[in-house]
């Protein structure tokens, strides 16, 4: 079922009737015959079908890069989607397309409209940090090349700091208040995108309440990461409840008075990871970003997603259960509370009820002197999900004794583990390599690992044996090094 949307693409207003759970991939490319964002994997990764999505927010227009492949067109109600079409000038090249030709950052040319989306986004939208490889690199972290090797678009990167960094005779744009009104004026982005927050704010919100049609819906869809790659040939023809129209259920806010942060259940992977009071508690946030997905990915997977598709490997799932965080649902009538660690049944299956959505998370604010701690292990090191990965919060007095160990792992069990007699072995004890070995021991008797592709089961214990241990050697240098931790 449809409900009438109402967007921009590029330059174009656009109102449709097309399924809400149609791709936007599909609508660009069937509907619009905007074939310049490519088909590739339709899994979200290989970033062929990159394209910039924009939002109304406090009356700017902010843009972030997104696959096309998962994004459900009933989303689209208000947004700007740019397509590689909506970057073109009329009569010379963009400054990303001209450094690519320049550097032959373009061999077959499949890859090309995705990676130079990308970096257009990176040149527009980015924040405020110079540009930087660095910065171009996580922008196109979610584009595959199979031909140039990277090494021409990293050049053209090079080419595009030199311009716009510091001492670069576009330097000035880079450091506008408005960097898309100043690219737009030194004629380097296509005029109407200044025009675009007046063109959005005049779009009518949908009147939808939280639970319209929920109970008739057969598929609630988030960011749409698991969804789309499992159930995408279903999605365009059922009725799909798009749950990304009720923003409200996003945001991140510090509660004292109930001990807890509130954080929305739609809340992002990035929004998450690059919220301050998050960061506050986990001071590496930013370097686990990095091993998780890719950035347009991170940009649309919600921690509820995460925790909903209940994969024993699912990287934020086993870091939120670690944190003891509480899931809050509501029926449309009554809410209701589930502690995490209560809430994996079995292998994919969970304490919610169909017509239950995730409203919000509560992570209960760590006392002083917690720390969280989270390892991964997989295949590859970018873009690639878990063999095994592992949360940890821990709590150590002043003389050594384990006041807290919240332990968690993924990968070696049906569900994501909380290791529940193991920490009830550490509390009390005095932190050491002698404590910890005696801990490791139990926690091998909660694990209960398969073998399949990511490994044999017993490469998984191995894994979740180091990934356990390396949470106190890194975390508690001073009371259990590496070394002695190894020797006994
Ligand atoms: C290329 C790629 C790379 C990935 N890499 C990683 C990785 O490194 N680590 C990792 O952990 N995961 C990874 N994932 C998996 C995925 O991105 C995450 O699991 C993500 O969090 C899912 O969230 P979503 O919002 O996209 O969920 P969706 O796909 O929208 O939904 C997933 C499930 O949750 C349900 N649901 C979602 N929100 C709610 C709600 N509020 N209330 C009720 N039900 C709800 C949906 O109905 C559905 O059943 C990857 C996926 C892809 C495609
Ligand atoms: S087609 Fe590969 S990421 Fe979308
Ligand atoms: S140029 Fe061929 S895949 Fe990148």
């Amino acid at each position: 079922m449809a409900t009438p949307v109402t967007f921009w693409i590029n330059d174009r207003l656009i109102e449709t009737e097309a399924p809400d759970g149609m791709l936007v991939l599909d609508y660009l490319r069937k509907n619009r015959f905007l074939t310049g964002t490519k088909e590739g994997c339709k899994e979200g990764d290989c970033g062929a079908c990159s394209i910039v999505l924009g939002e109304l927010k406090d009356g700017a227009v902010r843009y972030q890069p997104v696959t096309s492949c998962l994004v459900p067109l009933g989303e689209m109600h208000g947004r700007h989607v740019v397509s590689i079409e909506g970057l073109n000038l009329k009569t010379k090249l963009n400054p990303v397309q001209q450094a690519m030709v320049d550097r032959c950052g373009s061999q077959c040319g499949f890859c090309t409209p995705g990676f130079i989306v990308s970096m257009c986004w990176y040149m527009m939208a980015s924040g405020d940090e110079e540009p930087t490889l660095k910065g171009f690199q996580r922008a196109f972290s979610g584009n595959l090349c199979r031909c140039t090797g990277y090494t021409s678009i990293n050049r053209a990167s090079e080419d595009l700091v030199a311009q716009f960094g510091s001492g670069g005779q576009l330097e000035y744009i880079w450091k506008a208040d408005d960097r898309i009104q100043a690219l737009s004026d030194a004629g380097l982005l296509p005029a109407y995108f200044t025009e675009m927050a007046d063109r959005l704010a005049a779009i009518e919100p949908i009147e939808e309440e939280r639970h319209d049609q929920a109970a008739d819906a057969e598929f609630f869809v988030a960011g749409g990461t698991d969804l789309y790659v499992q159930r995408g040939e279903e999605l365009p023809r059922s009725n799909v409840k798009i749950l990304n129209r009720h923003p409200e259920m996003k945001g991140i806010t510090r509660d004292d008075d109930a001990g807890v942060f509130r954080v929305g259940a739609l809340t992002t992977f990035e929004e998450f990871g690059q919220h301050p009071e998050i960061q506050a508690i986990i001071p590496r946030m930013d370097h686990y970003l990095f091993l998780i997905a890719s950035l347009p990915l991170r940009i649309r997977a919600t921690l509820a997603g995460n925790i909903i598709n209940a994969s024993p490997i699912g990287d934020m799932t086993n870091l939120l259960l670690a944190l003891d965080t509480t899931l809050v649902f509501h029926d449309g009538s009554a809410e209701r509370k589930v502690e995490m660690k209560n809430f994996f049944k079995g292998y994919k299956v969970f304490d919610k009820k169909p017509n239950e959505i995730m409203t919000e998370l509560l992570i209960p604010i760590p006392e002083e002197g917690t720390k969280i701690h989270w390892e991964k292990v997989s295949k590859r090191k970018c873009l690639d999900i878990s063999t095994v990965c592992s949360g940890a919060k821990l709590r150590v007095s002043d003389d050594g004794i384990i006041e807290e160990a919240s332990l968690t792992v993924g990968g070696v069990a049906a569900v994501p583990l909380w290791l529940k007699e193991t920490g009830q072995f550490l509390v009390g004890k005095t932190l050491d390599a002698d404590t910890v070995r005696a801990g490791l021991a139990v926690a091998h008797t909660e694990m209960s690992p398969i073998s399949d592709v990511r490994g044999s089961a017993e490469y998984k214990r191995l894994l979740a044996h180091q990934l356990l241990s390396a949470h106190f050697t890194e975390l508690y240098p001073d009371r259990v090094s590496f070394d002695a931790l190894m020797a006994g």
